[in-house]
C-alpha cells in the first residue's frame, strides 16, 4: 500500500442506507452502519485522491480531507451521484474517476408518500402499502458512455460468490466485493470484515472456478484495513 498511489484521481463512493418516506413521520430502511464506505473513503483519502462521499443518514464522523453529500432517499443519492460524477469526469476525464456503491440501497419505495401522517384505521387491521423500485445507482453510473471505474459490493447469505459474478456482469461493474453476511462476525454492523473480489479478467489470472473472471481473497480484518487492501 503506497500512500499517494490515488494522487490525481477523483474517487465517489455511496455509503450507509437510504430512507424511504412513507409519511411525514414514517419511513422504510435497513440496519447498514455506513462503516465499509468511511472506511474507504479515508483509505482512498490517505492514498491521496480526492474524495467525495455521498452518505444516507449514518452516525460516523466524516473522515479528514472527505467532501460528504448528505442524502436521505435512494432518488436523492441518485442524483447527488450522478452530479459528483458529471462533474469529476468534466474535470478529469472519465479514466481517473472511480465510482464505489458500498451502499445499501433500499430495493423499493412506496408509491405515494402521504402528505399528512397516516392514521390507524379503527376497522382494519392490516395496511396495504403499495412499493416501486428504486433505480440501481451503480448500474446508472456504469451505464453511461464516459463510464468511469465502477466497483460494486454485494452483500449475500447464500450462493456468496455465484450472485456476486452475476451482479459484476449485469451491472456491467469492473470490480465487485462480496461477503457473506450470514455470518455473524463480519458485515453490517461489523468493524470485521472478510471479501471476496472479482474483475473481468479473460487472460490468466482467470480463476478456474469462475472462468473470465479474476479472484482475489481478503481474510477476516478490520474493514478499515479492508479498506487499505481495496485501494491497493
Ligand atoms: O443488487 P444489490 O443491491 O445486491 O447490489 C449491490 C450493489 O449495488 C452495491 O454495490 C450497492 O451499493 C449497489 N446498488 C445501487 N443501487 C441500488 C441497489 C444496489 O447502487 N438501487
Amino acid at each position: 500500500f503506497e500512500s499517494r498511489q490515488l494522487t490525481g484521481r477523483h474517487v465517489i463512493i455511496t455509503a450507509g442506507p437510504t430512507r424511504e418516506a412513507l409519511d411525514p413521520v414514517r419511513y422504510l430502511s435497513n440496519h447498514s452502519s455506513g462503516k465499509m464506505g468511511f472506511a474507504l473513503a479515508e483509505a482512498c483519502a490517505e492514498a491521496g485522491a480526492r474524495v467525495t462521499l455521498i452518505a444516507g443518514p449514518v452516525h460516523l464522523a466524516t473522515p479528514p480531507r472527505v467532501q460528504r453529500v448528505d442524502v436521505v432517499s435512494a432518488c436523492d443519492m441518485l442524483g447527488a451521484s450522478e452530479t459528483a460524477v458529471n462533474d469529476a469526469v468534466a474535470s478529469l476525464g472519465a479514466a481517473r474517476v472511480v465510482f464505489i456503491a458500498t451502499a445499501a440501497v433500499a430495493d423499493y419505495r412506496p408509491a405515494q408518500v402521504a402528505g399528512q401522517k397516516i392514521k390507524k384505521g379503527l376497522k382494519d387491521d392490516t395496511l396495504d402499502i403499495t412499493l416501486i423500485k428504486n433505480p440501481d445507482i451503480v448500474a446508472t453510473i456504469a451505464a453511461r458512455a464516459d463510464k468511469p471505474f465502477v466497483m460494486g459490493f454485494a452483500a449475500e447469505t447464500q450462493q456468496v460468490e455465484g450472485y456476486a459474478c452475476d451482479k459484476l456482469s449485469r451491472k456491467r461493474l469492473d470490480l465487485i466485493a462480496c461477503n457473506d453476511v450470514s455470518r455473524g462476525d463480519i458485515g453490517f454492523q461489523s468493524d470485521d470484515n472478510a471479501m471476496v473480489v472479482f474483475w473481468p479478467d479473460a487472460g490468466q489470472g482467470s480463476s478456474a472456478a469462475a472462468p473470465g473472471l479474476g479472484r482475489a481473497e481478503l481474510a477476516k480484518a478490520p474493514k478499515t484495513q479492508i479498506a487499505r487492501a481495496l485501494v491497493g
